[in-house]
């Protein structure tokens, strides 16, 4: 069977079919699947069985390199996943048990209910991010993506003239502190805030997109209330219905987003009741082209 791409949405994001991603890739789907995410965002892919931590290493690396580790919140219980490349999303403790209500990794993990981009607060922000589902709770937890390319063809020219050669201050002490998380002091210098444009040019498809994430506290030059309420104001914006993908996971599903053109957000459910465990990996980016330096 050939490979496909049906939309799953209006704007952007598509399913991707006739390609199993347990193995390894032809040259053709490489590039297929390329250029996919270039013009979709987001990929659906519907394995029905998930990917084992080789499997999914070995898909995403076909794409690039991984993205450095990074300074991580860990739950007092220990780490649960045995590869330092696997992020873990889940609400379970080593030995597959509900992470306590208190427990600073879940506290911190509650904070992917805002609308974030991953690693924006990174000198070199993220390129994809491809999160597979192993167990997934009876309700709720949806994952919910917003075309932020849309979010910025959608917005007034007086707004684009406004804010295209902003440069903001990205922090997970801004995300996470505006949910009270409390920091250490070794933590406070390892989050030390990253400048990144509020409008970059999206390498593969040469289209503007909004630079927005819930890790973005600061614009340079200007008042923090004036500039946290702009950051606002275009989040909502970008995140008006007509342009989310809402995902409803099936076990099996691997879910693919472009940090560098979409925002994403987890959404509640019962984790006091039901566990919910997914794995991500995620591939390195490059740094971020502000719409002034690159060429119009
Ligand atoms: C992530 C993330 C959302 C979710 O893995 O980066 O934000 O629904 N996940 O788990
Ligand atoms: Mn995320």
């Amino acid at each position: 069977m050939a490979i496909s791409f049906s939309p799953v949405h209006p704007v952007f994001a598509a399913e991707c079919q006739g390609v199993d991603i347990s193995r390894p890739l032809s040259a053709e789907d490489r590039r297929a699947i390329e250029q996919a995410m270039d013009q979709y965002g987001v990929l659906v892919f519907r394995q029905g069985t998930p990917l084992t931590t080789e499997q999914q290493l070995a898909f995403t690396t076909s794409f690039g390199p991984i993205e450095p580790p990074y300074t991580q919140i860990r739950s007092v219980e220990g780490t649960r996943l045995d590869n330092p490349a696997l992020s873990d999303i889940s609400n379970l403790a080593p030995g597959g048990k509900i992470m306590a209500r208190d427990d600073r990794k879940r506290l911190f993990g509650l904070g992917n209910m805002l609308w974030h981009s991953d690693s924006s607060y990174k000198e070199t922000p993220a390129k994809w991010s491809l999160l597979s589902a192993h167990v997934i709770p009876p309700e709720g937890a949806d994952t919910e993506i917003a075309d932020m390319r849309a979010g910025w063809d959608m917005l007034d020219a007086r707004t684009k003239a406004q804010v295209r050669d902003l440069v903001c201050e990205h922090s997970r002490i801004f995300s996470k502190g505006a949910l009270g998380f409390g920091f250490t002091e070794q933590e406070l210098r390892d989050f030390a805030p990253v400048r990144q444009p509020l409008v970059r040019r999206h390498p593969g498809s040469g289209r503007l997109s909004l630079f927005l994430s819930s890790h973005n506290g600061r614009i340079v030059g200007m008042p923090v209330p004036e500039a946290m309420m702009l950051l606002r104001e275009l989040t909502e914006h970008a995140t008006q219905r007509a342009f989310v993908y809402s995902h409803k996971w099936r076990v099996g599903d691997l879910l693919v987003w472009d940090n560098r053109c979409t925002m994403h957000r987890a959404r509640p459910f019962d984790d006091a009741a039901y566990p919910r465990d997914m794995r991500r990996t995620t591939l390195a980016g490059e740094a971020a082209v502000a719409v002034a330096l690159a060429a119009e």
